[in-house]
């Protein structure tokens, strides 16, 4: 093979070529000369046409090899993955044929600049559609290249800046919280312990008593921060390490909280709906659910749509009762009581029969966390909210946190909680106390949601969860 292989050059007399991004492609159809960097997606040869579909992570362009160009060693042994700049002309696709952006660059010269391997080791073979997922988790840095999970951390980075947009339209400021703090928020039992220089520290479970803080110095605030969790359970929606949406704001009400997130879900929403290109990945990424659920025996038809405002506002206590209408056991088969928390399967199971959006509000006091207010009409429960979407369950917790000193202290000990390294959050409650109140959301669980993913661990660049650190 090697002997008949033709050697290619560069032609002098072409003009010089521009170097642009395939998300530039349109903007930069002949005459102008272009040369585009990036790596073989897809190969098709055709003995004498090889056609190519670049990534370069902005886009997909097709690439047409003709003529000498199919001779030459390189061109005999093209794989998929082989980073490679293309030279040439980007032009209209003949009429009827299809490909990205209606355009293929017709190549006049290249330069391969790492090649990829082939037969078992070949990328194809490594992250294969019905690979089992342990093998597609160790090769997550590969899989992070085919087009669901690249459409899923684009649609992510889109939602990211549509939150930010949507705090700086509401006049939250944004604050970056520490990730190693010696407290609890929600819960010794999932809490990462480690040794910072001799003492006790943990990795926050939440930023949420550190945005408290800042309410009388930077007013409202928000933060997206990451959040741990040693959570000892396998589920479809549990991280060790989440990014985590958080606000908090000051001199509100419970019923303020409840309609200022529902205005920053859905205008949030609204944003990433209103880009075409992120819609498309939506819609693509959902579209994919289904298939993928019919693979599985599974009938359930994703499709995304901006959920409808209001959203329907129900109680602990209503969903109590309706879980027993519907017959929807406790995790002991038994009837729901007042009391019990209500576990993922039921939750999720409501939801998705009730299938829109629903705050479910005024939890218990014993199944809550300690700093939540109580209702001043019903002390056993709490003015709390947990958002619940079709297909996850819940996506965002919140409440009113106590402003009373001497409430919170009580609190501390009902709970066990040593109140010393809750210095500077009980002084909240000393110097100058407010009502107000906050939430946090789960990045990728909004994301599982909007995205029609089967689990969050999809939605992280690279997930963790307890058996998994690497890669
Ligand atoms: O309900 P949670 O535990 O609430 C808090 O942490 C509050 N301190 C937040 C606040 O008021 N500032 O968690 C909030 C959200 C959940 O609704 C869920 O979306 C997400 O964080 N979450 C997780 N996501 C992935 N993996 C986990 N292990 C998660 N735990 C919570």
């Amino acid at each position: 093979e090697a002997a008949k292989a033709v050697v290619i050059t560069e032609d002098p007399s072409k003009p010089a070529a521009k170097k642009i991004k395939i998300r530039d492609a349109a903007e930069n159809r002949a005459p102008t000369r272009v040369k585009v960097s990036g790596w073989i997606h897809r190969l098709r040869d055709q003995s004498k046409m090889i056609f190519i579909t670049l990534r370069d992570g902005t886009g997909l362009l097709q690439c047409i090899l003709t003529d000498n160009l199919t001779k030459t060693y390189d061109a005999m042994t093209l794989t998929n993955e082989t980073s490679i700049t293309l030279f040439g002309e980007i032009k209209p696709v003949p009429e009827g044929a299809q490909a990205p952006g209606g355009h293929e660059l017709h190549v006049d010269y290249y330069e391969v600049i790492g090649k990829a391997p082939g037969g078992a080791e070949a990328i194809t073979n490594i992250v294969a559609r019905d690979a089992d997922n342990q093998t597609k988790y160790d090769n997550r840095h590969l899989t992070l290249r085919g087009d669901i999970a690249s459409a899923t951390l684009k649609v992510r980075a889109a939602v990211a800046k549509a939150f930010r947009q949507s705090y700086e339209d509401l006049g939250l400021l944004e604050v970056t919280p520490p990730c190693m703090v010696q407290t609890q928020v929600e819960g010794g039992s999932t809490l990462f312990e480690f040794n910072y220089y001799g003492e006790k520290a943990y990795l926050t479970q939440s930023s949420q008593l550190y945005l408290e803080t800042c309410l009388p110095s930077l007013g409202d605030v928000f933060c997206i921060q990451e959040s741990f969790r040693a959570e000892k359970s396998l589920t479809r929606r549990h991280l060790s390490e989440y990014t985590h949406i958080e606000a908090e704001l000051a001199f509100i009400t419970f019923d303020d909280l409840l309609s200022h997130l529902e205005e920053m879900l859905c205008r949030t929403i609204d944003y990433v709906w209103n880009d075409p290109v992120t819609k498309q990945h939506i819609i693509d990424l959902n579209k994919e659910a289904t298939n993928e659920a019919k693979r599985r025996g599974d009938p359930t038809v994703f499709e995304f749509k901006p959920p409808q405002r209001p959203f329907l506002r129900m109680s602990y206590a209503d969903a109590i009762k309706w879980l027993n209408e519907h017959n929807i056991l406790n995790e002991e088969g038994k009837p729901h009581a007042f009391g019990d928390d209500i576990a993922e399967a039921a939750e999720r199971r409501m939801t998705d029969i009730i299938n829109k959006p629903i705050f479910l509000t005024k939890f218990p006091v014993e199944i809550k966390a300690f700093y939540m207010k109580k209702d001043l009409e019903d002390p056993r429960v709490t003015e709390s909210v947990d958002c619940l979407m079709p297909g996850v369950g819940e996506i965002v917790g919140g409440s009113m946190r106590m402003d009373d000193l001497n409430e919170l202290l009580a609190a501390y000990q009902r709970e066990g909680i040593a109140p010393e390294p809750y210095y500077w959050f009980t002084d909240q409650r000393k110097y100058g106390t407010t009502p107000h109140g906050g939430y946090g959301i789960g990045l990728e669980r909004f994301l599982a949601w909007m995205c029609g993913r089967y689990t969050v661990r999809e939605c992280s660049l690279y997930p963790r969860w307890m058996g998994r650190c690497t890669p």
